[in-house]
């Protein structure tokens, strides 16, 4: 099968942006397969900065681009994002960009419900984006949600309607907000639709004819592994499945079409929003990596938390989405540091962890058993060949390697899409 399935495999923002736009000129479809404009993927190609939040990153090259069925699609930003890029020169038509007709409609009702239960859940507070994903999924698996294709159906949306605002206007009452105003709600998306329906397919279609065909296709994850809501550092998570497999399912696609898995890992640990985070530095050296990383949030602005490479997670990370190769980024972002810690298992209650326990309170508590790494004092900034590594930075990728029992693929060394090392192909089988 020459795909490539790309996810993320420590708490999102590892770079996967960067590296779909850099596989996809080698594809022929890109396939976005869960979350929604949670998600903030940022390319730089030359002098321009791409940052997409629900188009698939192959756009901007032309490859067609496939939003699939798992993922949650909020009309209106979908309408502001494809005028935000068409606006900076990238030619998007339905010819190469494809909604699946069955995704979930994140309404203002779902950010409103986002918000309102984030302010009122104190110390419980997920840290979410607000954009309305969590009651998005919900109500898609509630069998409450408008989907894209009601958009084309908006005269027979009322018995959906009345579902769906029994339930809202009950919870709204309860968090003290003013009962939906459906007239309004209709209005909204009357005056939306014809933004979004050139753009509706039965998707699934042209993914069978691209695999009829041997098209290498493309699956682009967003967040990671540690956000997957069944994988991850649970409740402080997505609400949705981010591992590979997740792909055939949020495509249309049979298991088979996942191919070769590529994990993308920071050279570092970063978190936004809540939740246990081992290796966390809260202090000058979590700065230092901040600031050299530029670790702010694409989507909320928020700053990122930072700390040490935590080979136990990524390890798990691979295990569970079965991964077959990382591409490693941000290594740059390390030059200049006297010496990096890697954190190669935990300690809790006086025993030794190989991996993260799933109690949210655990993984709070244990302590990570550091390994000292001498850094390095030349730039690999901008490297493009393994040759132009300095000989420490390499012992620091194939140390990565061993610990995670995982092959480097790619190595990124610079926001700019030319600055990679091809180590092996992900297209080639
Ligand atoms: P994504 O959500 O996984 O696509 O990642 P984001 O785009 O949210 O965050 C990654 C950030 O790091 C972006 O600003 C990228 O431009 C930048 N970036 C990606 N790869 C590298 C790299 O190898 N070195 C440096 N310094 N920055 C990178
Ligand atoms: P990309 O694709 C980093 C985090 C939020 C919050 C939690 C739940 O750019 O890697 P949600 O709005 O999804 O209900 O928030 O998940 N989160 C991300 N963190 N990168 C992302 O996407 C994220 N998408 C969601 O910060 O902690
Ligand atoms: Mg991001």
């Amino acid at each position: 099968m020459p795909n490539v399935t790309v996810i993320g495999a420590q708490w999102g923002d590892e770079g996967k942006g960067k590296i779909v736009d850099w596989l996809s000129s080698r594809a022929d479809v890109v396939v976005r397969f869960q979350g929604g404009h949670n998600a903030g993927h940022t390319l730089v190609v030359g002098n321009q900065t791409y940052k997409l939040s629900l188009l698939p990153s192959g756009i901007v090259r032309g490859t067609l681009s496939i939003i699939g069925n798992g993922v949650v699609f909020d009309p209106w930003h979908f309408r502001d994002e494809v005028a935000r890029i068409s606006a900076m020169g990238v030619t998007i038509t339905p010819e190469n960009l494809a909604v699946a007709e069955q995704c979930p409609l994140i309404l203002p009702l779902h950010r409103d419900l986002d918000g309102a239960r984030e302010d009122a859940s104190g110390a419980g507070k997920i840290g979410t984006t607000r954009r309305g994903i969590g009651p998005a999924y919900e109500d898609k698996a509630g069998r409450r949600a408008l989907r894209v294709c009601d958009l084309a159906h908006l005269d027979d949306i009322g018995p959906q309607l009345d579902r769906l605002l029994a339930h809202h206007n009950a919870l709204r009452t309860g968090f003290g907000i003013a009962p939906v105003d459906r007239e309004q709600l209709i209005a909204e998306l009357r005056d939306v639709a014809p933004s979004v329906l050139p753009y509706i397919q039965p998707v699934w279609t042209r993914l069978r004819d691209a695999k009829a065909q041997r098209k290498r296709i493309l699956f682009e994850g967003a967040q990671g592994v540690l956000l997957d809501v069944d994988h991850g550092t649970y409740p402080f998570v997505t609400s949705s499945n981010v591992v590979a497999g997740q792909a055939a399912a949020g495509s249309g696609m049979g298991p088979n079409a996942t191919g070769y898995v590529l994990g993308i890992v920071k050279a570092y640990t970063t978190r936004v929003g809540s939740g246990p985070f081992p290796t966390e530095q809260d202090n000058d050296m979590g700065e230092r990596l901040g600031q050299r990383g530029r670790e702010f949030g694409t989507v909320t602005g928020r700053k990122r938390r930072c700390g040490w490479f935590d080979a136990v997670l990524v390890r798990q990370a691979i295990a569970v989405s079965g991964v077959a190769g990382m591409a490693l980024t941000k290594l740059d972002v390390l030059d200049g540091f006297e010496t990096l810690m890697i954190c190669t298992g935990y300690r809790l209650d006086g025993r030794e962890l190989d991996y993260l326990p799933a109690h949210t309170a655990d993984q709070a508590r244990v302590e990570p058993i550091y390994e000292e790494f001498q850094g390095w004092s030349e730039s690999t900034a901008g490297a493009r060949s393994w040759a132009e590594l300095p000989a420490q930075a390499i012992k620091y990728i194939r140390r990565i390697e061993e610990l995670t029992q995982c092959p480097v693929a790619l190595v990124s060394t610079s926001p700019e899409r030319e600055d990679t090392i091809l180590v092996r192909d992900p297209f080639v089988d």
